[in-house]
C-alpha cells in the first residue's frame, strides 16, 4: 500500500511509499484523504505525522498525468482536507519537498525536517504555477520576499533558509521519525492556526512586485509562466484566500495545456530518458581520472572530474603549458570562492586530488582517460598510442575531438573496442551537455561506462554517430552559414542577433562570436578547408585578416568602447559586407525578424532531419538536448526538432516570432 497509518503511541504515523520520489499520484491522493478521515474518526489519536519512505519527501506531482484531464481526488482538495482536519498534521520532511509535496507539508500544522531537506515550487521550469494552495499558503508563512523568488525563478531553499524564514518549525538531527514524535510531545495540544485562516500583512508595494517581474522575466527569459505565478502570488496575498485559491488553481490547470509548458515537459521526459544507457552492460570502475592536454578543454574537464570528486591526474607535454592548465583549474574554484559559491575547504579539497604530470605513465592506473590536446590526428594518434602501452585493461580511452573522426584514433591503439568520443563543451565543469560519439567498434562495456561518467559528472549524455562535427557542430555549422548569407542578402548583424534573441536564445551568433573571438572560428575552418572543405565565410575571413577578432582586439562584428562591452554598429564591418554582397550578387532583401528566424532555423531543422535519417542521432530528443545543453536553443520551445514538429513542421507559415 502507498499509505499506510500506523499507531505510534497516542499519535498516528501516514506513511508514504511511493518509489522513486514518492510523487503524488492519485493512489496516494487517495490514501491520504482516506488517512484523514480514519485519523478523525479516531480520539484516541492526539496528532499524526505525514513521512515518506525512500530517499525523499514527496517531490512534487506525477508529472505524466499532466497531459490527461486531472483525476479525483484533486490536489487542492487533498490538501484542504488535511488543513481542516480535526486533529492536526505534522510534515516531516526529508530530501525534497517540492511542488505537490510542499503543498501538502504546507496544508499541515507543523514542518519538521532533517538538515539535508530542500524545499521548492519548482512548477514554472515545467511551464506550470502551483495548482494546490502553494502561492496561497506560502506567503502566509514565510517573508513575501522569499515567496515570489520561490514561485516565480522556481529554485528550492536549504533546510537551514526554510527553518530561518518560518517555513519550518523545527529542524530534526538524528532519527526524522523519533524528532517528529518528540516535536509533538510539546506541541501536539496547541497547534497553530490554519495557515489560510492567517490574514497578510505584507502585501507588497507596486515597485516591489515590478522588480519581482523584472527578475523572473530575465531568469527565465521567454516564458508566460513566471510572471503568471508572481501574479498569482499578488492576488493572494491582496485578496480572499478562496478567490486566490481558485485562480491559481483554474490559471494552473489552463497552463498543463500551454505549448510552454508541453514542451518544457517534453524536455524533462527527454532529459530522464538519456540518462538511461543505451546498452545494458556494467560500467567500469570510477575511481580515478587521467586528462590529457591542459588548454581551455582539459582544464575544464579535470574540474568536471575534480567536482565529482574523483582524483585527475593531468599530463601535458611539457613544463610550462602544465602549469598554465594546472593554474586554469585553480582559477575555476578561486572564480567559484570570489563569488561565493564554494568555500575555501571545498576548493582545496579538489585541488588536493589534482596531480599535474609530464610522463604518461602516471596515468596507469586511471579508470578514465579522456584527451584533449591539440585537434590533430597526427598529434592525437600518439598520445592514444602511448595511453594503449600504458594503461591498464579496463580502462575507457575517450577523445573530446570537435572534429575528428574518433575511428582514425581509435585504430592507433591495439583496443579500439575501449575508445569512445567523449565531447564535452565549453566550459567543460559548467555544460550539461556531453556527445558520446560511438566508433566502429566500440564495446557495450565502454558506452556503459561513458554513460557512468556523465552521471557520475552530471552531465546529459547524448549519443552520436560519426559524422563531421557530430550532433551539435553540425547544426552549428548551419547556423552560422546561413546568419552570414543573410548579411550578403542586406540584414545586419544586429538585426540577425536581435531576430535570434527575440526567438528566445540567450545571445546572437555575431555577439556570441565577438565574445568567444574569432579566432576559434577562423581555426576550424582552417582545419576544415586543409581537409578539403569548401567553407563559405566571405566575411568572417575578411574580419579575421584584419585582425577584428572580437571583443578582445577592440572589435569584430561589431565595435566596441574601451572597457565597454556594448555592442555598436560598425561602418568598417558594414562596408565589408556591402563589398561582399555586390561580389557574390545576391538579391538584397527587406528582412524583418521573422524572416530571419526563419531563414536560420528552417535550414537547422532541415540538417536535423538528414541527421536523423543517417542514424547520427537516435531521436529528435536527442538533437533537441544537444541543441538545448549544448548551444543555448530556448528550453521552453522543446528544442530545434520538437519545435519545428509542434509548429507545423518546415511549413513556412509557422509562428517563429518570440513571443514577447
Ligand atoms: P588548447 O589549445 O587550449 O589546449 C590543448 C592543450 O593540449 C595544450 O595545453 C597543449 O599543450 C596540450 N597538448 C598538446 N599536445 C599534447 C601532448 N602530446 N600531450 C599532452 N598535452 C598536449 O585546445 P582546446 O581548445 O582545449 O581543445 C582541445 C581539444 O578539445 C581539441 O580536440 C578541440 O577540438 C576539442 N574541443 C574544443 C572545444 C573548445 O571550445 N575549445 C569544445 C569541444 C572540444
Amino acid at each position: 500500500m502507498p499509505v499506510t497509518v500506523q499507531p505510534r503511541g497516542d499519535f498516528a504515523l501516514v506513511v508514504v511509499d511511493n518509489p522513486p520520489v514518492n510523487a503524488t499520484s492519485r493512489e496516494i491522493r487517495a490514501g491520504l484523504i482516506d488517512a484523514v478521515a480514519g485519523i478523525d474518526a479516531d480520539p484516541g489519536i492526539r496528532a499524526a505525522v505525514l513521512i515518506c519512505r525512500g530517499r525523499t519527501f514527496i517531490a512534487g506531482g506525477d508529472v505524466r498525468e499532466f497531459d490527461a484531464e486531472p483525476v479525483e481526488p484533486h490536489l487542492p482538495d487533498v490538501v484542504a482536507r488535511i488543513e481542516a482536519a480535526e486533529t492536526p498534521w505534522l510534515a516531516a520532511i526529508h530530501g525534497s519537498a517540492l511542488g505537490g509535496g510542499l503543498e501538502l507539508a504546507l496544508g499541515c500544522r507543523w514542518r519538521v525536517a532533517s538538515a539535508d531537506a530542500r524545499f521548492g515550487l519548482p512548477e514554472v521550469t515545467l511551464g506550470l504555477i502551483p495548482g494546490a494552495g502553494g502561492t496561497v499558503r506560502l506567503p502566509r508563512l514565510v517573508p513575501l520576499d522569499l515567496a515570489a523568488r520561490m514561485v516565480s525563478l522556481g529554485e528550492p531553499i536549504s533546510a537551514q533558509t526554510a527553518y530561518e524564514s518560518g517555513l519550518v518549525d523545527a529542524l530534526i538531527d538524528g532519527d526524522l521519525e523519533a524528532g517528529a514524535l518528540r516535536f509533538l510531545q510539546n506541541a501536539a495540544d496547541t497547534p497553530p492556526r490554519r495557515r489560510i485562516d492567517r490574514p497578510t500583512t505584507d502585501t507588497g508595494a507596486n515597485d516591489f512586485w515590478q522588480a519581482q517581474h523584472a527578475t523572473a522575466a530575465k531568469r527565465h527569459r521567454g516564458q508566460a509562466a513566471p510572471g503568471l505565478a508572481l501574479d498569482a502570488l499578488r492576488a493572494a496575498v491582496e485578496g480572499p484566500a478562496d478567490d486566490a485559491l481558485a485562480r491559481e488553481r483554474e490559471v494552473h490547470l489552463q497552463l498543463r495545456k500551454s505549448q510552454e509548458s508541453q514542451a518544457l515537459r517534453h524536455v524533462f521526459f527527454a532529459e530522464r530518458a538519456a540518462m538511461k544507457p543505451p546498452v545494458a552492460a556494467a560500467p567500469g570502475d570510477l575511481a580515478s581520472a587521467g586528462v590529457v592536454g591542459g588548454g581551455t578543454m582539459g582544464a575544464g574537464i579535470a574540474a568536471a572530474f575534480l567536482d565529482a570528486e574523483i582524483p585527475v591526474t593531468l599530463l601535458e607535454r611539457d613544463q610550462a603549458p602544465l602549469d598554465r592548465g594546472l593554474a586554469a583549474v585553480a582559477r575555476i574554484y578561486a572564480g567559484a570562492v570570489k563569488r561565493g559559491r564554494m568555500s575555501e575547504a571545498d576548493r582545496d579539497a579538489r585541488l588536493a586530488r589534482l596531480t599535474g604530470v609530464l610522463d604518461a605513465g602516471a596515468l596507469a592506473g586511471a579508470d578514465v582517460v579522456v584527451e584533449a590536446v591539440f585537434e590533430d590526428l597526427g598529434v592525437k594518434r600518439e598520445v592514444f598510442r602511448r595511453l594503449d602501452a600504458v594503461c591498464k585493461p579496463g580502462a575507457l580511452l575517450a577523445t573530446n575531438t570537435s572534429y575528428i573522426d574518433p575511428n582514425a584514433i581509435a585504430a592507433a591503439t591495439s583496443r579500439p573496442d575501449a575508445v569512445v568520443g567523449l565531447h564535452f563543451f565549453s566550459p567543460a565543469n559548467v555544460m550539461k551537455l556531453l556527445e558520446v560519439v560511438k566508433t566502429d567498434a566500440v564495446s557495450p562495456w565502454a558506452l556503459a561506462t561513458a554513460w557512468a561518467v556523465a552521471r557520475r559528472l552530471g552531465k546529459t549524455p547524448v549519443l552520436s554517430g560519426v559524422c563531421d562535427g557530430f550532433i551539435g557542430n553540425r547544426i552549428l555549422k548551419v547556423f552560422r552559414r546561413e546568419a552570414e548569407r543573410l548579411l550578403l542578402s542586406g540584414a545586419h548583424p544586429g538585426d540577425v542577433d536581435h531576430a535570434m534573441r527575440a526567438f528566445g536564445m540567450p545571445m546572437g551568433s555575431f555577439e556570441m562570436q565577438d565574445l568567444a573571438g574569432l579566432d576559434i572560428a577562423a581555426a576550424m575552418r582552417a582545419a576544415a578547408r586543409a581537409r578539403g572543405e569548401a567553407v563559405f565565410a566571405p566575411i568572417s575571413d575578411r574580419l579575421v585578416a584584419l585582425g577584428r577578432l572580437g571583443q578582445k582586439a577592440g572589435g569584430g562584428w561589431y565595435d566596441y568602447d574601451e572597457g565597454d562591452r556594448t555592442p555598436r554598429p560598425s561602418d568598417t564591418v558594414a562596408e565589408i559586407i556591402a563589398e561582399e554582397a555586390a561580389k557574390a550578387n545576391m538579391p538584397r532583401e527587406d528582412l524583418n525578424a521573422g524572416d530571419i528566424q526563419h531563414r536560420i532555423l528552417k535550414p537547422m531543422v532541415e540538417e536535423g532531419e538528414r541527421i536523423l535519417a543517417e542514424g547520427i542521432a537516435q531521436s529528435p530528443s536527442a538533437i533537441d538536448l544537444v541543441e538545448i545543453l549544448g548551444f543555448g536553443f530556448p528550453r521552453w520551445r522543446g528544442g530545434l526538432m520538437y519545435w519545428a514538429a509542434a509548429n507545423g513542421g518546415q511549413s513556412p507559415k509557422f509562428n517563429l516570432m518570440g513571443r514577447r
